[in-house]
């Protein structure tokens, strides 16, 4: 974990103040760093956000970005606005976390990505999905060849409805399930099992059961459940399983509902990965460790030490983008639908040459 002391001359922005900037303010005040939270930027100020208990509120990001004392700008706002904000903060020169998805369009995407190929700031899209505990043992058992090669994924992610954010339910704001959503998923496919070709989806309603099933150049297949319509206090569900050419490494985080403002929590007695070989079966505890606390301070040591976040890479954070549009297109036209090789980028791409780990 980064320290306060590593951080301890850069100041911190809030962009937004609703459920992810207080996610992030509660993660920045668990590393210590709650009182450089400066700024909160929005538009309509409301109540004090609780873990940044000197936080300024705000309503122009220019002067959050004139401020030479800030560093690291958290962008918490509706998708729309991603690109223009995350586009101001890496041009003056600053550190730029910003929520997912990266935008809602290819070209928005683009315009973020071009801006930070040429920034001094480092620009990380919080796909915090990667930074899930039980996400990362599966990872690391892929990883060490436990399971082969893997050659089918199957993920699954049930919620309630985010109803705190009006702006969700409308699909040309959010995106919908697939984009806003299913994303996290579609980004686990690629993270596993690199090049999509083909994208097919079906549903029963637009807030879900979706089924999506994504064909990689390899031939390995990926599977992916969304469903936003859960009755209320049904726990929050995210899962993955891999199936390998040697066995198989399954993870479900059975959580506290969001809507009740506890998500992420795995509740008691569910927080196990499960690895079957031919010879072994074992299951791992998880550590209950908050993914968000651990994104922030992964984000913030790549920043100290200079390196781009390989872990959740812009190139990456496009392509699980490319896949969820490509879903929704599905949806709409009930066709496959291809995706261009020019599409991929090769995770390493972007991959500094210095390393920070997990
Ligand atoms: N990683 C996750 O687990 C996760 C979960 C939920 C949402 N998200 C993402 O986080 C982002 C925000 O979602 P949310 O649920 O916090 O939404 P929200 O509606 O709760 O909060 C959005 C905030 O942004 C403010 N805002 C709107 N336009 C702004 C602007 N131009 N400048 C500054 N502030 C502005 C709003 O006033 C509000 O305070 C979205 O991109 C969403 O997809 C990520």
């Amino acid at each position: 974990m980064v320290t306060k002391g590593e951080h301890a001359m850069t100041r911190i922005a809030l962009v937004g103040q609703g459920y992810m900037a207080r996610t992030h303010a509660a993660a920045y005040a668990a590393l210590g760093l709650g009182e450089r939270i400066a700024y909160v930027c929005t538009p309509r100020p409301g109540a004090p956000i609780e873990g940044a208990p000197r936080a300024r509120f705000v309503t122009d990001l220019a002067t959050v970005l004139s401020d030479p004392d800030v560093g690291v700008l958290s962008v918490c706002t509706p998708t729309p606005t991603h690109a223009d904000i995350a586009v101001a903060a890496l041009g003056a020169g600053k550190h730029v976390l910003l929520e997912k998805p990266i935008a809602l369009t290819p070209d928005d995407a683009a315009r973020i990505a071009k801006a930070s190929s040429t920034a001094t700031g480092t620009l990380m899209v919080a796909q915090v999905v990667r930074f899930f505990p039980g996400y990362e043992q599966v990872h690391a058992t892929v990883e060490a060849g436990t399971i082969g090669t893997p050659v089918s994924v199957r993920a699954k992610r049930l919620s309630n409805r985010p109803d705190w954010a009006q702006w969700w339910a409308d699909e040309s704001q959010s995106g919908g399930v697939l984009v806003d959503f299913a994303i996290h998923d579609f980004d686990q496919l690629n993270l596993l099992l690199g090049q999509p070709v083909s994208v097919y989806s079906v549903r029963r309603d637009e807030f879900g059961p979706i089924e999506t099933s994504v064909r990689y150049a390899s031939g390995a297949v990926g599977q992916v459940l969304s469903h936003c319509s859960l009755p209320a206090g049904a726990p929050f569900t995210s899962a993955i399983e891999v199936l390998g050419t040697e066995g198989s490494v399954e993870y479900t985080l059975l959580a506290g509902s969001a809507t009740e403002g506890d998500a992420g929590s795995a509740l008691p007695g569910t927080n196990v990965v499960r690895t079957v070989t031919a010879d072994r079966r074992f299951d791992t505890d998880v550590p209950d460790d908050d993914p968000y606390t651990r994104q922030i301070d992964y984000f913030l040591r790549c920043i100290a030490g200079g390196v781009a976040p390989e872990r959740s890479s812009v190139p990456s954070a496009i392509l699980a983008l490319d896949v969820a549009r490509a879903a929704r297109e599905s949806v709409r036209s009930e066709q496959k639908v291809v995706l261009s090789p020019e599409d991929f980028v090769p995770p390493e791409s972007d991959a500094s040459t210095r390393r920070v780990d997990g």
